[in-house]
């Protein structure tokens, strides 16, 4: 099977882990030791941003944002359902409700006029989701945001290496969120960043992930152990020096693949649009005008020639039973149509060019 996804680990990962192993210094009291304060330096320079907060997973960072950001008890945070449980999990963590806006049929991300809609006397903040490694389209939100006085956190779990209008994924947002869980474009197996460039939101988000102190045993808030180890930063340093080549042959693949999809007019491919470059976390395609039986059946069709096609996401968040019986129903017609139409197919670093082949030929066969 091509999984849709699978960690490239080298030899330097390998010695970097020894290293810190031998050094005996497995993890620092704050969360704050010189791997991870060697990773938080170079990641907040790849993301245009001053401060990066490094944590250990992607849910921690965005939990602290939200916190960090002043989202508190009952306020609304207007987010899409077309994304992982995550988003909407860190909303509810800081005690917050989460409001589900509608996507844009083209780019599956947060449509702004669904945002506009969304807003009521309680929304505290906007999350937008750089869905597939694509960026939200940030430049209407922030000036929603700044009219109604709102605080915007992009989710950037799949964003890394994503730009929007020249600059790096998350520089319009006043926290953006990353993941390094085992699958992203980048990892540390689990781990996560904060990039911001608000010094007192910065301060805050360190306070968060470690129990609440600026000092040991004084804490000044509630927090957590969010910690990075030093372990965890030591891998990260690496896999960021390589991710762009990862990114590199990332987009490779998915040009290579366009090429040979472009054949059926049975799919609606990704694109970029004007100004924009994706990650390319996932390739996403759509069945057009399908139901949700019959794509199925093409991803079973897929996986049974070794092609680890995957639906992502099968049940949006506002239909999940916890979300429904909790936040009541949301009208959502375009998230749900997507939900029943798209699927992802591999391109990852790993995947070699026989193999894009091989996957672009066979979907083409099964589509018939
Ligand atoms: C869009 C999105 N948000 C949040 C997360 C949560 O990140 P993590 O798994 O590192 O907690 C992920 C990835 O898993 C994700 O894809």
């Amino acid at each position: 099977m091509i999984p849709i996804n699978l960690p490239k680990i080298g030899e330097e990962e390998v010695e970097a882990v020894v290293k810190v192993l031998r050094s005996g210094l497995l993890t620092h009291g704050l969360g704050a030791g010189p791997m991870v304060t060697q990773f938080e330096q170079k990641f907040a320079k790849f993301a245009g941003a001053k401060h990066a907060i490094a944590v250990n997973t992607g849910t921690a960072a965005l939990h602290s944002a939200v916190v960090g950001t002043g989202v508190k008890q009952g306020d609304e945070v207007i987010l899409p359902s077309f994304t992982f449980v995550a988003t909407a999990e860190a909303v509810v963590m800081a005690g917050g409700k989460p409001f589900f806006a509608d996507i844009d049929p083209e780019t599956y991300n947060i449509s702004p006029e669904g945002i506009e809609k969304a807003i009521t006397e309680k929304t505290k903040a906007i999350m937008p989701v750089d869905l597939y490694g694509l960026p939200a389209d940030m430049q209407p939100i922030r000036e929603i945001a700044d009219k109604h006085d709102l605080q915007v956190i992009e989710d950037a779990a799949q964003a890394h290496g994503a730009t929007y209008k020249g600059k790096a994924a998350g520089t319009l947002a006043d926290a953006a969120c990353w993941s390094l869980y085992a699958s992203k474009n980048m990892t540390a197996g689990e781990g996560g960043v904060i990039t911001t460039d608000n010094d007192d939101m910065a301060e805050t988000m360190r306070s968060i992930r470690t129990h609440g102190e600026k000092e040991k045993y004084k804490s000044v808030m509630l927090g957590y152990n969010y910690r990075m180890s030093e372990i965890q930063a030591a891998i990260s340093c690496v896999q960021l020096e390589k991710l762009p080549t990862f990114l590199a042959k990332r987009r490779e693949n998915a040009k290579r693949l366009t090429e040979i999809l472009e054949k059926t007019d049975k799919l609606q491919l990704p694109n970029e649009p004007e100004g924009c470059t994706s990650s390319w976390y996932l390739y996403t395609v759509r069945l057009k005008d399908s139901t949700e039986e019959k794509r199925n059946r093409i991803v079973d069709g897929l996986r049974k020639k070794g092609i680890g096609a995957e639906v992502y996401y099968v049940n949006p968040v506002h239909l999940m039973p916890y979300y429904s019986k909790t936040f009541g129903k949301h009208r959502l017609p375009e998230t749900e149509k997507a939900t029943k139409q798209v699927f992802s197919l591999p391109i990852h670093p790993g995947v070699t060019e026989e193999q894009i082949d091989y996957i672009g030929k066979t979907v083409l066969h099964v589509l018939g």
